[in-house]
């Protein structure tokens, strides 16, 4: 296995490995890579649904989106990334941290492509949150240090249905208060988690301090120096790590078709 770093911040390509068959030894160096990189990629994977859930399941036990319905027959834990004509909003188009408003959000998502839009476009652009913290003035980093902020499903996913027209007003979307800075729990290191998806609002501050102090964020993490910038194939596989990395998928291929699944391992309480 060959680790090809795209960035010094962010990003590696992997060359030499069949993710449908990892054996215990090479799931120990792509985990020690995905913790240095923070977001791995892949060419050329055949998996199939049942290999690429076994491939989650390395990681952790697998999440279920609160939202979308299963992404294959009788695998609720697989969700469909999909886009053509008759989309109204493609999903995960603005800079974001998967389900962030669970109480213990996703720590890793792995998503495989198997359809590209066949004049380019529909990359996904990945964001480094431990540069993005490491980067702010030592007097803002201890201003974010003790604040939490809620992050709240509803207004995201109750949009994206009532544009397909979905009713799901009987339904309830998970909310959660979060640290606005957030220490890994496996590297140490300490990153933004807030994300213009689903955060609503900074706890215990006035409004529009909060309000001024999230835009600030979001213009910082949307920087270019902290990100990298994925080109898919049929059969490219990104494997990012929610705790630490944001990510947004460009729509840039309207009317074209693009299509692939994702399995999403579930995470820890974020802390400090
Ligand atoms: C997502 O998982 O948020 C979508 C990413 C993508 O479509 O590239």
């Amino acid at each position: 296995m060959n680790v090809e770093p795209l960035t010094p911040v962010i990003g590696a390509e992997v060359h030499g490995l069949d993710l449908a068959t990892l054996d215990e030894a090479k799931f120990a160096e792509v985990e020690a890579a995905l913790l240095d990189h923070q977001v791995l990629f892949f060419r050329d994977q055949e998996m199939d649904i049942d290999q690429h859930k076994a491939l989650g399941r390395l990681f952790g036990p697998l999440h279920i989106h609160p939202s979308a319905p299963p992404g294959a027959p009788g695998h609720p834990e697989i969700l469909k990334v999909h886009a053509d004509e008759n989309t109204k909003r493609t999903a995960g188009d603005g800079w974001h941290s998967d389900v962030s408003c669970d109480p213990e959000p996703p720590m890793l998502s792995i998503l495989k492509l198997h359809t590209l839009p066949c004049g380019g476009g529909g990359d996904t652009l990945f964001s480094s949150m431990y540069a993005a913290y490491d980067a702010l003035s030592s007097a803002m980093q201890t201003y974010l240090a003790g604040l939490t902020a809620i992050h709240d499903g509803g207004p995201n996913y109750r949009d994206r249905n009532r544009r397909i027209g979905f009713d799901d007003s009987d339904r309830v979307y998970p909310r959660a208060e979060h640290p606005v800075i957030r220490r890994h729990p496996r590297t140490g290191r300490k990153g933004i988690y807030v994300n213009s998806v689903f955060t609503t609002e900074l706890c215990g501050v006035p409004k529009a301090e909060g309000e001024a102090i999230l835009a600030f964020l979001y213009a910082h993490i949307a920087r270019p120096q902290f990100q990298c910038r994925f080109r898919w194939r049929e059969n490219s596989v990104a494997m990012w790590d929610n705790r630490c990395v944001q990510h947004m998928a460009m729509w840039d291929y309207y009317p074209e078709t693009r299509s692939g699944l994702r399995v999403t391992v579930r995470g820890d309480r974020p802390f400090h």
